[in-house]
């Protein structure tokens, strides 16, 4: 006699064993470098998000320097934008400060001694 309820179980048992790579796989893969961070205000960034990913800290040097050194407050960007540069009053009206910036060095292991001065009200 067949147990139809054991031979069934068993089935479905072995068809998510073998599936399991595949949904593990697609379950994980989008969060498996960078924590989830909350999306941005606004349809793009200063620069493109790859270039931002890899250089938004030299941008901000950049900046830093133009105001402070130049005392020029307006960023020009590579497709000719205008941006007012601040980085609470610009980066931080589009951005989160702590699910988006504090969320990704976090996990990164960095730290910055920005917000002490740059007050994020936040
Ligand atoms: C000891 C205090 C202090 C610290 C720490 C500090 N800054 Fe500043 N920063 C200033 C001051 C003062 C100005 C000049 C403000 C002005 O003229 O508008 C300035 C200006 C700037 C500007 C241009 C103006 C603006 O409001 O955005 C940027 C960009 C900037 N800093 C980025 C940074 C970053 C990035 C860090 C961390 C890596 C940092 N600063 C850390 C004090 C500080
Ligand atoms: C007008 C809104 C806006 C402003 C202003 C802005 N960003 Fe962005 N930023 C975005 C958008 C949209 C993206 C695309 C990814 C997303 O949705 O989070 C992005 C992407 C990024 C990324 C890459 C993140 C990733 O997921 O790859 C970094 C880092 C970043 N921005 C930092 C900054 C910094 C630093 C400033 C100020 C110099 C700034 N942003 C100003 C809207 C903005
Ligand atoms: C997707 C991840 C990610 C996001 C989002 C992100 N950062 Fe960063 N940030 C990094 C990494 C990684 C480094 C260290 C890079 C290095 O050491 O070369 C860094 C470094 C920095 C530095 C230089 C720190 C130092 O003292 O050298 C500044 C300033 C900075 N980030 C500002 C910001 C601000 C402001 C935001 C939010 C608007 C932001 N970052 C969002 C990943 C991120």
């Amino acid at each position: 006699m067949y147990d139809k309820g054991k031979i069934i179980a068993g089935i479905v048992i072995f068809l998510i064993l073998i599936t399991f790579p595949i949904w593990y796989l697609t379950a994980h893969s989008q969060t498996s470098h960078v924590p989830q961070l909350q999306a941005a205000a606004g349809n793009e960034c200063v620069e493109s998000t790859s270039y931002m990913l890899d250089n938004h800290m030299k941008l901000l040097d950049e900046w830093r320097t133009l105001v402070v050194r130049d005392g020029n407050d307006t960023y020009v960007a590579s497709n000719g934008q205008e941006w007012n540069i601040s980085l609470t009053g610009t980066c931080l009206s589009c951005h989160n400060k702590a699910e988006f910036c504090d969320q990704c060095h976090t996990y990164e292991g960095v730290t910055l001694n920005c917000w002490s001065c740059h007050f994020a009200g936040y």
